[in-house]
């Protein structure tokens, strides 16, 4: 009987690691806590160290708590081991709970039903009234070797369960309890669940069967039959072959989840053994969970028609909210009708092993997902598209990840759809021409986090924006590059979403409005709360673009001088080739814009070169 964990934990907080280990070992300081020669493998310098609730040998691997200390180094079981701290903690363990004893009692009568059941189906299989299923399975490519890995059987014709049952003590109530017969209106069992049927033992972590599956040969309706929710099958919580997908990811294998059993099974026989599937219902939460318990980023593969995209961007929602960081999941993609199991039959190991080696990043499968439609997007579907990936990303619950996403995924549309625009004739467009139309866009990937302690700087760079909003054209690709904390990551989502949109001119007060619209006045307060140093109030005028790109490549440059130089290099060749190759009725604003742009940031570069900071500028220089 499992003993109470809130009893254990306070058991191993009332026990002290460093006096376990103290009473065999000479403890070393080390830092905040200690280390010993561990008593696991012979050394004469210590490599394991001991912290608050747990301890590490470097040397050998040994690791674990006071109670697995007890069991390493005592041979204790369990709950001797925990017996024994406890008494010298003046603990008492406490009994077991008679209701809990009685619930366990109860379920491990059911899991002997279902193993006894299973026995009698996997017999049936191979017996004549089972021929037609046995030759269904290995024409469908089932080795003798998978059949029995799986467990699989043949349910009969649906009339004898009980007879063949007879002498274990097995009543029809009981069959109802585990799902495997139905009940007429007064409740009373009546006639069996399955027949006619190939029957998929489901069992749960533990390698206990909890259901079963079963498929009918033919073209019969439901395909697939699923045994009901029980007290001890619950589907949402299970995956089909999480026992042994678990042990095999243990050894090396990549969980992988697929659609169907017999997915599940041909990925098995081709040697991918980390393959499980969901039962008969969408992925959901808690089986997501019991992935993440086995490896940082399951792969998803569903099949390559619509209705496993749908499902593909389905787990991605039910997947955002339970995200954190270390904790993925990645896509593979199959094409046309195939799953897993067609594709193997096809192209073998070989064409599996290339697909999963090709899994992309859930960020990148829920881009794709979401703009597969969406080639030559109107302004009206863009802002949709980037409203709805802003969402997406803000259903992660960690602050930093949520702004990682929702920059990677606007990096993403930026990259996709921003290079589109061309210019227009006025100076906003041609000025963007220079940022964004010319130059290739920054991966995401090359997003650069500027040191630590320069926030000020980046809430800088954030403020002339807000203030000279009619720059972003000429800087947004690299404005985009940078990664930027919280609040300034949605600030620049929102600045960058509202320029998108904007079809007038860019002015503080649009842009202004539009923060407040999306409730992130207070965000942009603070930003801006600080006063402006002085050198920031750019002159009204004609120079004010210009001035106002110098201040904010100064302190752009300031944190990726070697960015700017590379840029202003770049820059420089692609304006020359463009004035030069263009033709005599291209519009004389267009060029001066282009000139400007570039002059600013190489009159910053040189600024930097002479070792000027632009804190100590001058104002409008
Ligand atoms: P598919 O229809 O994709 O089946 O259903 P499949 O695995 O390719 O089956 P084969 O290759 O024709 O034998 C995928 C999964 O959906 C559930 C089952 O869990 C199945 O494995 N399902 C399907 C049902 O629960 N009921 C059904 O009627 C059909
Ligand atoms: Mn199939």
């Amino acid at each position: 009987m499992a003993i109470d964990t809130v009893f254990l934990d306070e058991l191993r907080q009332r026990t002290s690691l460093t006096s376990l280990f103290g009473r065999r070992s000479k403890l070393v300081r080390s830092g905040r806590n200690w280390k010993a020669c561990c008593p696991f493998h012979g050394e004469k310098t210590p490599s394991l160290y001991i912290y608050d609730d747990h301890y590490h040998c470097f040397g050998c691997g040994a690791h674990g708590d006071a109670i697995s200390y007890v069991m390493q180094s005592e041979g204790a079981g369990f709950r001797e081991a925990v017996e024994r701290l406890a008494s010298e903690a003046g603990m008492e363990v406490p009994a077991d709970d008679p209701q809990q004893v009685e619930k366990a009692r109860v379920r491990q009568t059911l899991h002997d039903v279902m193993e006894a059941v299973q026995a009698v189906y996997r017999s049936r299989l191979y017996q004549p009234e089972g021929r037609a299923g046995l030759d269904y399975l290995q024409k469908r490519g089932l080795s003798r070797d998978t059949l029995e890995r799986f467990g699989l059987g043949w349910s009969g014709e649906g009339r004898s369960l009980l007879k063949a049952l007879e002498g274990k003590n097995i009543t029809a109530e009981t069959l109802v309890q585990v799902g495997l017969m139905r009940t007429d209106e007064a409740g009373r069992p009546r006639g069996e669940l399955f027949f006619n049927r190939v029957m998929f033992p489901i069992r749960d972590r533990k390698g206990r069967i909890i259901s079963f599956g079963g498929r009918t040969l033919g073209d019969g309706q439901p395909k697939y039959l699923n045994g009901p929710e029980t007290d001890i099958f619950s589907k949402r919580r299970t995956l089909f072959n999480i026992d042994q997908a678990r042990q095999a990811v243990h050894k090396g294998a990549q969980a992988v989840v697929v659609e169907g059993y017999m997915d599940v099974i041909a990925m098995a026989q081709a040697g991918f053994g980390g393959a499980v599937a969901p039962l008969g219902t969408a992925l959901g939460g808690e089986q997501l969970e019991l992935l993440w318990r086995m490896t940082d980023t399951p792969v998803i593969c569903f099949d390559g028609d619509g209705a496993g995209q749908r499902a593909a961007l389905r787990s991605c929602e039910v997947a955002l909210p339970l995200l954190k960081v270390g904790r993925s999941l990645r896509f593979c993609r199959l094409e046309g009708g195939d799953d897993p199991d067609s594709l193997i039959q096809r192209e073998g190991a070989q064409g599996m092993e290339s697909r999963l080696a090709s899994a992309r990043p859930m960020e990148e499968e829920l881009f794709g997902l979401l703009t597969a439609q969406e080639r030559d997007p109107t302004p009206e579907r863009r802002a949709a598209l980037r409203k709805r990936l802003y969402e997406l990303s803000q259903m992660i619950p960690d602050k930093l990840l949520a702004s990682e996403y929702a920059s990677t995924l606007n990096g993403m549309f930026f990259a996709r759809y921003r290079r589109q625009k061309t210019g227009r004739g006025d100076v906003r467009g041609a000025v963007g021409a220079v940022g964004a139309g010319m130059a290739p866009v920054i991966p995401v990937s090359g997003r650069r986090m500027v040191a630590e302690g320069r926030g000020e700087r980046l809430n800088i760079l954030t403020a002339i924006l807000l203030q000279y909003p009619e720059i972003l054209p000429g800087i947004d690709r690299d404005y985009n590059g940078l990664s930027l904390p919280e609040p300034l990551s949605s600030i620049r989502t929102a600045i960058l979403s509202w320029a998108d949109e904007c079809e007038g001119a860019l002015t503080a007060e649009g842009c202004r409005a539009w923060m407040d619209g999306h409730g992130l006045s207070e965000a942009v307060r603070q930003v801006c709360g600080s006063p402006m140093p002085r050198q920031m109030q750019v002159e009204e005028g004609e120079d004010r673009l210009q001035a106002a790109m110098k201040l904010w490549w100064h302190f752009y440059a300031l944190e990726n001088l070697r960015d700017l130089q590379a840029n202003v290099e770049e820059e420089v060749r692609r304006t020359v080739d463009i004035l030069l190759r263009s033709s005599s009725e291209s519009d004389e604003t267009t060029k001066r814009a282009l000139l400007a742009a570039m002059q600013a940031r190489q009159a910053v570069l040189f600024a930097l070169r002479r070792g000027e900071s632009p804190e100590l500028e001058e104002k409008g220089s």
